[in-house]
């Protein structure tokens, strides 16, 4: 996943969001593909959000605000990888008028406890190396890097694969309870 950046404006107060997972492709898709071209530089067709969304529904989340608006998404499948049961983070985007306040770890917390409770090894994503908050989103949860891949962007910019080991690791498994506790 590559980033786009630019300057935020006015906030959204987190205790107004509430999680929906995704059932529907007329009433949600839009308002996925909508964050995610507006937050991600790197482009998706909707063969590919509908690879993800129809195979494993149970491991997108929204996160809705106000009027039904979507100010974070996040999009992932699981299946079998070599000898592993692989959970994989595709897509993961905040609002940028949501940022930094938790958001983008509930997200990811409540994708592990289905990816969890489904039986799951490891879970994997590649994220930018220059990205900062993503790379200390994933730590803070327990995620290590795994390796660097060279030139893994259409930008020619590296990656790391990131990597976190189920059971969950004690940060995880704080995160998830607080989420829970929502
Ligand atoms: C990366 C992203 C999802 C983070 O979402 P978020 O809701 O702001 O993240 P959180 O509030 O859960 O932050 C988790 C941790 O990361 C830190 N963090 C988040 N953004 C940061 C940034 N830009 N710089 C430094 N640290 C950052 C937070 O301070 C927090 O640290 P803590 O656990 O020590 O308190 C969001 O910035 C985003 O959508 N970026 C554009 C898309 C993107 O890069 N997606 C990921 C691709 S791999």
């Amino acid at each position: 996943m590559t980033s786009t950046t630019s300057s935020s404006v006015d906030v959204i107060d987190p205790s107004t969001i509430t999680f929906e997972q995704y059932t529907d492709e007329d009433t949600q898709l839009p308002l996925i593909t909508a964050i995610i071209d507006r937050e991600l530089s790197e482009p998706y067709s909707v063969f590919t959000y509908r690879y993800f969304l129809n195979n494993w529904p149970e491991l997108c989340f929204l996160a809705m605000s106000g009027e039904r608006e979507c100010v974070g998404v996040i999009v992932c499948k699981l299946d079998k990888h070599r000898e592993m049961f692989r959970g994989y983070i595709g897509m993961l985007v905040v609002d940028k008028r949501a940022r930094k306040a938790k958001l983008g770890s509930a997200l990811v917390t409540r994708a592990l406890e289905v990816m969890r409770d489904a039986g799951a090894d490891e879970c994997t994503l590649e994220a930018e190396t220059t990205n900062e908050g993503a790379l200390r989103l994933y730590q803070s949860l327990g995620f290590i890097r795994d390796k660097r891949l060279c030139r893994y962007y259409l930008s020619g910019t590296d990656a790391y694969r990131l990597k976190l080991l189920f059971p969950l690791p004690p940060q995880a498994a704080d995160a998830l309870g607080q989420a829970q506790g929502q």
